[in-house]
């Protein structure tokens, strides 16, 4: 595969980059710092990705840095076939309704901006005739929930959208997986109590590569958040209202 990856520099989508160098996948890595990008190439390239793995300045903050680091990603590789966006804000619900500036940067990234750079993946995806574009979005979008309510409602957003994407580009060859991780200990959970069935980095990349390999519209990711959500999304609202989850 020949993959531009949104996202490697931590977290899930570290050890997903991580399995794919190993197998000798080639990657190019979009971030906003390019200092840490570069340790993650080096790192990349001796675990087996082919060399040299090229980087690019991408900020889900800026969009118009998405357009950019595409082309230096499809002219560096000779071509994309995989795009991966694993890279996200994320905030505590109390944060986010402290601070409008931290709320609108959020919204933005995990919606919108996330949106618009998945927007110019897919058309140069399709431009090759197809592709895949794996991209992280949350359970926390499954129901409106007191914890995650404003994190949940981006990330409603952006798996509506991604659902969209597989209905009307399939045909054409843009195969769409959407990632769907329960509680997973990254940097991103750090400090915050985990439930049962919280899930490793490491554990979930291999479920999530399994997935690109077979072109799986939807993964829950650890596996068993897909029955949790099967049970909190048929919760009636008056029993959302009471409970904390
Ligand atoms: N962890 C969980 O429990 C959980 C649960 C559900 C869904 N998810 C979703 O799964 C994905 C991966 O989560 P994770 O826990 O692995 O996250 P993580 O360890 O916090 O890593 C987040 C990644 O996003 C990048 N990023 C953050 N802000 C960015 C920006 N403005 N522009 C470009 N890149 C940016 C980070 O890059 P820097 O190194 O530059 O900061 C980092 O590579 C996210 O979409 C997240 O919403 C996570």
């Amino acid at each position: 595969m020949k993959v531009a990856f949104l996202g490697a520099s931590r977290g899930m989508g570290r050890s997903l980059a991580r399995l794919m160098a190993e197998r000798g996948d080639g990657l190019f890595l979009l971030g906003r710092d390019l200092a840490d990008l570069g340790r993650s190439a080096a790192e990349l390239q001796i675990l087996g990705a082919p060399g040299p793995v090229g980087t690019a300045h991408c900020d889900l903050l800026e969009p118009e840095t998405f357009a950019p680091a595409l082309e230096a990603a499809e002219a560096t590789m000779g071509g994309l076939d995989t795009v991966v966006v694993s890279a996200a804000l994320f905030a505590t619900q109390e944060q986010l309704e402290a601070d409008s500036v931290l709320r609108g940067q959020l919204l933005a990234a995990d919606f919108g901006n996330t949106v618009g750079f998945c927007e110019l993946a897919r058309e140069r995806l399709l431009a090759r005739g197809g592709g895949t574009l794996c991209v992280f979005s949350s359970v926390a979008g499954e129901r409106g929930r007191k914890p995650v309510l404003l994190y949940g409602a981006a990330k409603a957003g952006l798996s509506r959208y991604l659902e969209g994407l597989d209905h009307t580009f399939r045909a054409r060859g843009l195969v769409v997986v959407t990632v769907k991780p329960g509680f997973v200990k990254t940097g991103m959970t750090a400090g915050l109590e985990p439930p049962p069935f919280a899930g490793e980095p490491d554990a979930v990349a291999k479920t999530v590569l399994a997935a690109i390999d077979r072109g799986k519209p939807v993964i829950y990711a650890p596996p068993i958040w897909r029955w949790i959500m099967l049970v909190i999304r048929s919760l009636p609202r008056f029993v959302m209202r009471r409970i904390d989850f």
